[in-house]
């Protein structure tokens, strides 16, 4: 086996060395409590907090003032949902959200469930995309609530953002969007879509696993959300617990960098990704690509291969780093809740692969990638066809 090559940018991403470089200091020399009021080391840290705080703003077009850091996208879809439900328990009964949402979001809204709320959760159409006439029929009075992810983790869909936030705020409820996949990946204006609260995270994102950011629109009156962690009050009191000085400032980092290259980098890996599906195309009959090819993630391609079983094709693989389905719920041998909402499990999820590209996937990468998908499919189908 020769070196693996690395497709799995959707489970995480190396960390860019020119972000570890701005992290090192922090963790040594700079090692200051941003809490420390009253020396040098505590002033410090919290500049760089603040920087950070500022770079992340700016990559989508929000203010430092509505940046809470967390420790991931999956903490900052807990304090969205359950915050704004808890702080708006008695104005309202109802959540909304997407049958193909991440366990982070979908769990939060099952405990709200339990403890009362009704929740909806929306069809998505063949091609992944939420229906606007079901989701203006699903809201009411009693709606708080709106969660509909920006970019999906499997298939790499891009909801319309702008014309849900315009709905969801006619009834008078907020909007948050779990972006874990595409923040540093593709525009994201928060102020231009409409959207109330925003989820990120930075491993995503070429930077360190265990740090993340909630958005949230600032509002007058404020908008109505309850901690989740609480504690010392930091981060405006909206989550508590000394802050990870060291993974902030890589968030920062990653969103400079992004700021910087997300142009030309979302071409070049949609070029890539392309080009990699037309030499599956070329190479293989029987191929079809999940989710809508038009609005999706320029680093994401989605394919169900007729004919074979998918754990074989992903043993086969071998030195092919690539995903069945999500990672983080991968493991539990279920079909995948993403390719079961756009209706393509009964015949298609067993063989599908999700390939990831990223900032370090190159023209080689694809070439062998492409000669090795081709040969093991056609192989698996002449060695153990499927009826
Ligand atoms: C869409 C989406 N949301 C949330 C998460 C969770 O992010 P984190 O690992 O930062 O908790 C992931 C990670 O796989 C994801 O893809």
């Amino acid at each position: 086996m020769g070196t693996p090559i690395y497709l799995d940018y959707h489970a995480t991403t190396p960390v860019d060395p020119r972000v570890l470089e701005a992290m090192l200091p922090y963790f040594t020399e700079r090692f200051g409590n941003p809490a420390s009021k009253g020396h040098a080391f505590g002033w410090r840290a919290q500049e760089a907090v603040e920087a950070a705080r500022g770079h992340v703003a700016s990559l989508i077009s929000a203010s430092s003032k509505e940046i809470v850091f967390t420790s991931g996208a999956t903490e900052s879809n807990n304090l969205a949902i359950k915050g704004v439900a808890c702080a708006l328990k008695g104005q309202g009964d109802h959540v909304i959200t997407v049958v193909t949402e991440h366990k982070s979001v979908l769990d939060s809204c099952a405990r709200l469930e339990r403890e009362g709320w009704k929740v909806t959760r929306l069809p998505v159409e063949p091609d992944g995309f939420v229906n606007l006439d079901v989701l203006r029929a699903s809201l009411t009075d009693g709606t708080v609530l709106v969660s509909v992810m920006a970019a999906n983790n499997e298939i790499g869909v891009l909801q319309p953002l702008a014309d849900i936030a315009a709905i969801v705020h006619e009834r008078g409820a907020l909007l948050h969007t779990d972006a874990a996949q595409a923040f540093g990946k593709v525009p994201i204006d928060v102020a231009a879509s409409g959207v109330d609260l925003l989820s990120l995270t930075a491993h995503k994102c070429y930077g360190p696993k265990g740090t993340g950011a909630l958005y949230l629109r600032r509002q007058r009156p404020r908008l109505p959300i309850e901690c989740q962690i609480d504690g010392g009050g930091h981060e405006g009191g909206l989550r508590s617990g000394t802050l990870n000085v060291p993974g902030i400032v890589g968030l920062g980092a990653c969103a400079e960098i992004a700021k910087r290259t997300l142009p030309e980098e979302s071409v070049r890996l949609a070029g890539l990704r392309d080009r990699l599906l037309e030499g599956l195309r070329a190479g293989l009959d029987g191929i079809r690509v999940n989710g809508s090819l038009e609005r999706r993630l320029p680093h994401n391609l989605h394919v169900s291969f007729d004919g074979i079983e998918g754990e074989a094709l992903l043993m086969a693989l071998g030195d092919i780093a690539v995903s069945t389905g999500s990672a983080c719920s991968s493991g539990s041998g279920a079909p995948s809740h993403v390719l079961q909402g756009i209706g393509a499990v009964a015949d298609r999820a067993g063989a599908s692969i999700r390939f990831g590209l990223g900032r370090w996937t190159t023209d080689a990468d694809i070439d062998a990638a492409l000669e090795r998908v081709v040969t093991v499919v056609r192989s698996l189908r002449e060695r153990h066809p499927v009826a």
